[in-house]
């Protein structure tokens, strides 16, 4: 396969890219090293790289201390970071809607459903990752910056993620239903003009919340998820299941980076050759496996930043 530059690091219409794939694959890293090479390639563009896995290390990744507040990355004038306290933004979110919710599950207690209980407990896997990413299209929607580079966390979390806002817009169409039923019985039985309440606006702000999420995630022109992955048979099984998902859920994908490729340069030692012809194997599963794949040679020394 020829080695010619993946496209996420010069389409210039991508506002959002995600880097995803199993535990310690290098998506940190690769979405570190394409932050530096998008700022540093597209000077009047502000880019933003985010992280939300909660063992952040992409502060690291860039050599700077980065928290959950915007910061500049130092060095790199139109790089910015963040490393998103999602259990936070979760917590927040708990506590400025606990009265619409609590409104919201008394209207809805003709619904024995176990789902909406599990929603109104909310402690669902990945909800607290909706929440950054709704951060995230926020963020986007402000026009603050013209490019967010996202390092998740590994693969479950991710996959999470990617299906929670589906779920969670049926279960704000059932909401709406509930209310719907308060907002009949308010009217007909007072006479009185509907007056909006918490729990109505609790709905519109998910449901705009949610779309929005799912219209930038689904949105081809200027969303790309990068799937990282390692010529080992767990990383590429990892990888196939990613892919379907993101598939499922028309997450667009043009490029799969395959990390810590080892390339024969005239090696001698026979258990170098040894190691080299395993990945070897593994990249042709991976070619056959009908993904495209750009094959990097190892990356050993990233551009160190601030001093
Ligand atoms: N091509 C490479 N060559 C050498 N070392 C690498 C390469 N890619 C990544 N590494 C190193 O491997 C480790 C894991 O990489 P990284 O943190 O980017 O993975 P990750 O997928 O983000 O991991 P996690 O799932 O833990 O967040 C890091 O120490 C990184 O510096
Ligand atoms: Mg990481």
């Amino acid at each position: 396969m020829p080695h010619q530059g993946p496209g996420f690091l010069e389409n210039q219409e991508l506002q959002l890219i995600l880097f995803g794939g199993k535990g310690g694959s290098g998506k940190t890293t690769f979405a570190a090293a394409t932050a530096i090479y998008r700022a540093q390639s597209s000077k009047n563009k502000k880019i933003l790289a985010v992280s939300t896995d909660p063992a952040h290390s992409l502060g690291d990744s860039f050599g700077v201390f980065i928290g959950d507040e915007l910061i500049p990355v130092n060095g790199i004038e139109n790089l910015w970071g963040l490393e998103i306290n999602a259990p936070k933004l979760l917590e927040d979110f708990k506590q400025r809607h606990e009265k619409a919710i609590k409104k919201l599950a008394d209207r809805g207690t003709y619904f024995d459903q176990q789902d909406i209980a599990d929603f109104f407990s909310l402690s669902l896997p990945g909800l607290d990752e909706v929440m950054a990413i709704i951060e995230i299209a926020n963020i986007l929607k402000n026009g603050q910056y013209d490019l967010i580079i996202l390092d998740t966390a590994p693969t479950g979390h991710t996959i999470n993620l990617l299906a929670l806002p589906e779920q969670m817009e049926k279960w704000i169409k059932v909401f709406d239903l509930m209310q719907e039923k308060h907002r009949y019985m308010g009217t007909h039985f007072t006479g009185r003009r509907y007056v909006k309440d918490d729990a109505d606006e609790f709905i519109e702000m998910m449901t705009r919340d949610i779309g929005r999420v799912k219209n930038l995630l689904m949105d081809k022109k200027i969303t790309e998820f990068v799937p990282v992955t390692i010529p080992e048979p767990m990383s590429i099984y990892e990888t196939e299941r990613l892919l379907a998902v993101l598939k499922d859920y028309k997450i667009s994908v043009k490029s799969i980076i395959a990390n810590r490729v080892i390339i024969d340069e005239g090696v001698d030692c026979p258990s170098c050759l040894s190691r080299i012809r395993e990945k070897e194997k593994y990249i042709r599963e991976m070619e056959r496996s009908s993904l495209f794949i750009i094959s990097l040679k190892c990356l050993y020394s990233l551009p160190k930043l601030g001093g």
